[in-house]
């Protein structure tokens, strides 16, 4: 797969994240093993830095997997903060618990499981910052609910906006044609967005970050 920066350049800016959580590391390791698609490190090291910037009180995730994103949000989260995550997959929702029960996290992170097509048009309470991490082909319309339910001043942030560098590629491997059109379809929608102040960056595989202005 292609990369947006060399392997060197990531290596050598992955070198400064100290990797003495033994716990992350398993769950990466579980995740290259089985094909977990994770956050890449350096894209999970600025959503703590958001986290730590802005101090949300609540926040939603799409897209669980097995729980390792939603271990670093939740460990930088003020005690009476409320973080919600939704996960369609009820093997991975298994292993999320596994996991987040191994960060002693459980008390601070509900995962509901079930498809967030259905559970988001539910939502009521808003969030002032919302991760989406699910299907690509998904994006569009979890991001026109995420609208609904982020606040005035929130942040959403969204990963593989890049897509390994397809999304700018001439050719695209027949495999990948499909879901890159779905984020380039996508990208035009989230950079266009009334009201919210949209960038674009490329660090892992591409993240979106707007912040609703209106
Ligand atoms: C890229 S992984 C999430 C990785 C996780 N955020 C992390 O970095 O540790 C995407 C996950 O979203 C879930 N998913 C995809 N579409 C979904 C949807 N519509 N509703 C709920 N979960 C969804 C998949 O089952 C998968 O586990």
């Amino acid at each position: 797969m292609a990369r947006i920066i060399n392997s060197s350049q990531e290596k050598y800016l992955d070198s400064f994240i100290s990797s003495n959580d033994n716990l992350l590391r398993n769950i990466e390791e579980y995740a290259e093993k089985n094909k977990v698609p994770i956050l890449a490190k350096q894209t999970a090291n600025l959503l703590e830095q958001l986290i730590v910037m802005m101090k949300p009180q609540r926040v939603l995730e799409i897209g669980t997997a097995i729980g390792y994103s939603s271990i670093r949000i939740a460990r930088l989260l003020g005690k009476n903060s409320t973080f919600h995550t939704i996960e369609k997959s009820s093997e991975n929702v298994k292993l999320a618990t596994e996991n987040i029960k191994k960060a002693s996290l459980q008390n601070k992170i509900k995962i509901i499981e079930g498809d967030a097509l259905r559970i988001m048009p539910q939502m009521k309470k808003k969030y002032d910052f919302i991760f989406l991490d699910a299907d690509k082909e998904d994006y569009k319309i979890l991001f026109d609910y995420s609208m609904l339910l982020l606040k005035k001043g929130g942040v959403i942030f969204i990963d593989n906006l890049l897509w390994h560098g397809y999304v700018a590629a001439k050719n695209v491997p027949a495999k990948y044609k499909n879901s890159t059109k779905h984020i380039k379809d996508f990208n035009r929608v989230f950079m266009m967005q009334p009201g919210l102040r949209s960038v674009i960056l490329p660090v892992g595989d591409g993240v979106g970050i707007g912040v609703k202005v209106l």
